[in-house]
């Protein structure tokens, strides 16, 4: 059983209490061996980050090839973890949508990685808006199916996001539950914002932190060579400065910069879910320590931050 150093919270409202980590895929066990990615998944259970994140990276701007999904599969089935103690997420993308169908890219997701459903999903990201009722009532398709139970967005449009949500009630349907956003010391303007603020305080959504290291530069001070997330804003370089303060922050409380930037997040009200990539266990065993300080320390790391959003001329509405 988990190691439970903080309260779960559910990803969606009136759904079960999850984790409060989770595992990202991009980068992440395609860059680690088999062996060592096994041990990394039975850890993750007892550190209660047995959430992982699967998604397929072969369209759009992630036409990647990557195998990371694969290799994920192997692992879990040699890391004799248990499929009822941790929770999958799915990835279906907007890029090709809907002429590359939801069932057909969960489908050949789920069979990469030697799965049978997932237990939520997310929708990603777009550059012209989708046909959101249309979409509404694809995602339930495969929730009718039994392939998943639950979904979210991924740095969507608030107005998107709204209105699958009013597509949803109006057809009785199931509608977004979490936004999957960018989110961490420096990066503020999205999910802490006026857009998506009424709806994390009312419960229609809860927040599920992502990009929280932008991509390791929070967590290192280095600027990595390999692929990372879209700069929205532009704010990277902005966002390796402040570094130095991060770093002397978390000496203060005594943990790394890594754990400070995961106990940041998970002392919004509104996270539900901290989604971080690692590529090395010794990374795992270290944010984990994120969870006693936000349980312990909450309101002092929120407040030693204060001052450390670089992002505040970036809209908070997802339009850029
Ligand atoms: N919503 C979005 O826009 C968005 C964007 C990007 C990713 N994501 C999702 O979020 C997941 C994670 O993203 P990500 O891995 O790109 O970014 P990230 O979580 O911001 O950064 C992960 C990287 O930080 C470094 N790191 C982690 N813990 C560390 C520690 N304790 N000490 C030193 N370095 C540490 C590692 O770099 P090294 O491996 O190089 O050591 C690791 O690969 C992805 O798998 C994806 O599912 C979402």
């Amino acid at each position: 059983m988990p190691v439970s150093t903080y309260p779960r919270r559910p990803l969606t409202s009136g759904g079960s209490p999850v984790p409060p980590l989770a595992l990202g895929s991009w980068n992440t066990w395609d860059r680690m061996p088999h062996a060592e990615a096994a041990a990394m998944i039975r850890r993750a259970v007892e550190l209660d980050a047995g959430f992982f994140d699967v998604a397929y990276y072969n369209m759009g701007p992630h036409a990647e090839n990557s195998k990371t999904d694969i290799l994920f599969g192997q692992a879990l089935r040699a890391s004799g973890v248990d499929r009822s103690d941790i929770v999958l997420c799915g990835k279906l993308w907007l890029w090709d949508w809907p002429n590359q169908g939801f069932g057909a890219q969960l489908r050949e997701s789920l069979d990469r990685a030697g799965l049978d459903r997932f237990d939520t999903l997310v929708v990603g990201d777009y550059l012209a808006a989708p046909d959101v009722g249309r979409l509404v009532a694809d995602v339930n398709e495969l929730i009718d199916e039994g392939l998943v139970d639950s979904w979210g967005i991924n740095n969507w449009r608030i107005e998107e996001t709204r209105a699958a949500l009013a597509a949803a009630e109006a057809e009785g349907l199931v509608g977004p539950g979490f936004a999957q956003l960018k989110y961490g010391i420096a990066r503020r303007s999205m999910a802490e914002g006026a857009a998506y603020g009424p709806l994390f305080i009312d419960g229609t959504l809860t927040l599920q932190a992502s990009d929280v290291f932008e991509g390791g530069i929070l967590a290192t001070g280095r600027m990595p060579q390999r692929k990372i997330g879209a700069d929205v804003g532009g704010i990277r370089e902005q966002v390796l400065a402040i570094y130095p303060d991060v770093e002397r922050v978390a000496a203060e409380f005594g943990v790394t910069p890594a754990a400070l930037g995961i106990a940041f997040c998970l002392a919004n009200p509104a996270t539900s879910n901290v989604l971080f990539g690692a590529s090395r266990l010794e990374q795992l065993e270290q944010n984990h320590e994120a969870l006693a300080l936000a349980r312990d320390h909450g309101v002092e790391v929120r407040a030693a931050l204060e001052d450390f959003g670089v992002d505040r001329a970036v809209r908070d509405d997802g339009a850029w």
